[in-house]
């Protein structure tokens, strides 16, 4: 059965974890599907893993598109939340409301994300009034990369700590069905997380969290540019993937490959024609 925002609603009552993953594409959705993940993010992560920038700020709504109707065609049983990318929500409600419908009727979203809190209140609760459910996100917000100067965690001293709480409860207020919280100090995550009724999805930000999320390739040890300190090796497909690279280039050289089981014949009559 399709899983969705009410799956996520229930699972924070019953006090069972959420699983979420990042995918850009439909093979990988469809991989993800099957395992019977909860939530797929169409995270605009895919600006560094998939495009390869240095940060997400150059992704664009028609990217999200794009990589949002793949993974909807690859998972047919999970919520599918896509990401607001930068400047398509900040500068008004409008477009917010404008760029969350496209990401749904073209985009395959269930849901959108965006990052921020007490300043893009309107534009949650002008989406979520659109029908659109909203996730936000707050702690390191990497859209914020410029104005943060680095990628830090968020909310260590009193007052950012008091200040990321008051967010979370805005964010709930305005109408968001749940709440991603990166790079946040484990024990805040977990008062954020009691405090709040929505489910909060972690991602460096602790074991309290209602659910824990993950960019796919990093946990699957596909890209190896930067790790960051939260991520855990569940498998080391690139390794074999690289292999996998290595053998055929090794085949081809050599000619083994390909064999006569991958080849297809003719008749002898018709080739003698030819010559
Ligand atoms: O874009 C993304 O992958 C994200 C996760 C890191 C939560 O926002």
């Amino acid at each position: 059965m399709k899983k969705t925002v009410s799956t996520f609603r229930k699972a924070k009552e019953d006090g069972e974890k959420l699983t979420m993953l990042t995918a850009y594409d439909y093979s990988t959705a469809k991989l993800e599907d099957e395992a019977g993940i909860d939530g797929i993010l169409v995270g605009d992560s895919l600006g560094n893993v998939v495009l390869g920038y240095e940060d997400t700020i150059q992704v664009t709504v028609e990217d999200m598109i794009h990589h949002g109707a793949a993974v909807a065609r690859g998972a047919k049983n999970t919520l599918i939340v896509v990401d607001m990318p930068f400047m398509s929500y900040q500068a008004s409600v409008y477009d917010a409301v404008v760029n969350a419908g496209r990401l749904m009727k073209e985009g395959g979203a269930n849901a959108v994300k965006l990052e921020g809190g007490t300043r893009v209140c309107p534009q949650i609760r002008a989406i979520t009034d659109a029908e659109i459910p909203v996730m936000a996100h707050l702690g390191l917000t990497p859209q914020s990369i410029n104005a943060f100067g680095g990628y830090k965690v968020q909310g260590k001293s009193e007052e950012a700590a008091k200040q990321l709480l008051e967010e979370a409860m805005a964010v709930q207020e305005a109408g968001a069905f749940g709440l991603t919280l990166e790079c946040v100090p484990a024990p805040l995550a977990a008062l954020i997380t009691a405090k709040l009724d929505i489910p909060t999805i972690g991602i460096g930000a602790g074991a309290g969290c209602d659910g824990q999320i993950l960019v796919y390739a990093d946990m699957l040890g596909m890209f190896s540019d930067y790790c960051p300190k939260f991520v855990k090796s569940f498998a080391d497909a690139g390794k074999v993937m690289k292999q996998g690279f290595k053998d055929y280039i090794d085949e081809v050289k050599a000619g083994t490959f390909p064999a006569e089981e991958h080849t297809f014949a003719m008749d002898e009559s018709v080739l003698s024609k030819l010559y």
